[in-house]
Parts: C-alpha cells; sequence; structure tokens
C-alpha cells in the first residue's frame, strides 16, 4: 500500500502530503544536500541525483511543502514483522520551525492507519536535535550499536536504536 490516501497534516504553512512522480528531482537534491553535511545521515557524497530521481522509492514517502516547495520527507520501510523503520530530513534553511515534528506527526498517523505496530528508526548520538525531535514525539531510546558505521574518512559512528510503540 502507497501512501495515496490523503494529505495528513495541515498547519497554515506546512502541508504534508504522499510524494508524487513530480517530486523525484526534489527530493534527490534534499538528500544529495544532506548528505554533503556529513552529520546527520549515513549517506555521504557522492550521490548520483539523476538516478536517485529516476530509481529511488517513493511510494511510502510523505514530503513536506511550503510555499510549493518541497523542504522535508519522511519515509518509511514497513516489515513484514509489524514495524516500520523510518528516515527523514528537513532542508537546512527550513530546520527549527517545526516541519520535523509535523512530519513526524504525519508518519505516525500513516503508520497506524498502515496497521504497523511500531516504528523504529537509528539516529547518531551527536544528532541532537534529531533525538529531541524523537523523545518530543514519544519515542524512546532501546539501545546502542557501537561503533557500527563506517564513515568516509574511516571514522566509526555509534548509532542508537529509538522506537515508538503504537
Ligand atoms: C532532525 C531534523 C529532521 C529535525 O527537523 P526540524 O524541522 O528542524 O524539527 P522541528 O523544527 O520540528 O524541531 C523538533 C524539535 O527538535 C528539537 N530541535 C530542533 N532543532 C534543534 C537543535 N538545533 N538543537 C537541539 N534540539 C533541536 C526541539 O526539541 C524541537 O522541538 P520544539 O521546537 O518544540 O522545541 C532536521 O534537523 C534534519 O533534517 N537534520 C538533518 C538530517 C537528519 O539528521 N535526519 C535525521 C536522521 S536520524
Amino acid at each position: 500500500m502507497g501512501l495515496c490516501k490523503h494529505a495528513y497534516v495541515a498547519t497554515d504553512t506546512i502541508s504534508i502530503r504522499p510524494a508524487e512522480d513530480g517530486d523525484r528531482h526534489s527530493l534527490a537534491l534534499l538528500f544529495a544536500a544532506v548528505a554533503e553535511e556529513r552529520d546527520g545521515i549515513a549517506a555521504e557524497p557522492p550521490i548520483d541525483v539523476e538516478e536517485l530521481a529516476a530509481n529511488g522509492k517513493i511510494d511510502t514517502t510523505l514530503v513536506a511543502i511550503i510555499d510549493g516547495n518541497l523542504v522535508g520527507e519522511i519515509h518509511v520501510q514497513p516489515s513484514w514483522m509489524g514495524f516500520g523503520e523510518i528516515g527523514m530530513m528537513v532542508a537546512a534553511g527550513w530546520r527549527g520551525r517545526g516541519v520535523g515534528t509535523a512530519l513526524v506527526a504525519a508518519v505516525i498517523e500513516w503508520a497506524r492507519d498502515y496497521g504497523l505496530h511500531k516504528l523504529a528508526l537509528s539516529v547518531f548520538p551527536h544528532n541532537q536535535a534529531a533525538i529531541a525531535l524523537y523523545r518530543k514525539t514519544g519515542f524512546v531510546e532501546e539501545g546502542r550499536l557501537r561503533r557500527h558505521i563506517r564513515r568516509a574518512d574511516g571514522q566509526l559512528w555509534d548509532l542508537i536504536e529509538m522506537g515508538l510503540l503504537l
């Protein structure tokens, strides 16, 4: 099942809706820009934007739109075991304005509708903005994977596992 039923959250300025084919290029550019930060997500440059735009999976992605601009996304990978893994990002210039909060609220509603019993995610320990967002929306820390992710420069970063029972 895709995220195709209806817009889940709308505030005065931020609207959240399922991703469409017309969002593919913007989504790929957003991903590449956040990867360039080498900070919040596991992916690092180089990102092949054209390949990602053409072949990236968008059927379980929600996007945040402000004034017609795609400013953030959240995606969920449902598992046959009943939980869903989420990942998300907000464009650097739009952070700290509630976009992330609106995206998480929307994906929680989508996951309940879909019939998942739990959402799960992984976050780097230094990513205090993300950890604060997840705690605020009800996620709790469930474990830590030591030196789990090897970075392009050879550093090994821990991951914190968080979960939300729906
Ligand atoms: C993590 C991320 C998605 C948060 O999105 P956002 O739109 O800035 O989030 P919000 O504005 O809704 O803020 C949510 C909460 O996060 C916390 N927060 C936001 N910015 C913060 C910062 N710079 N430092 C600490 N806490 C912060 C606050 O508790 C805030 O809630 P409040 O405004 O009610 O106090 C965004 O920073 C991002 O895209 N980062 C890069 C990619 C990434 O790290 N993705 C997550 C991978 S696990």
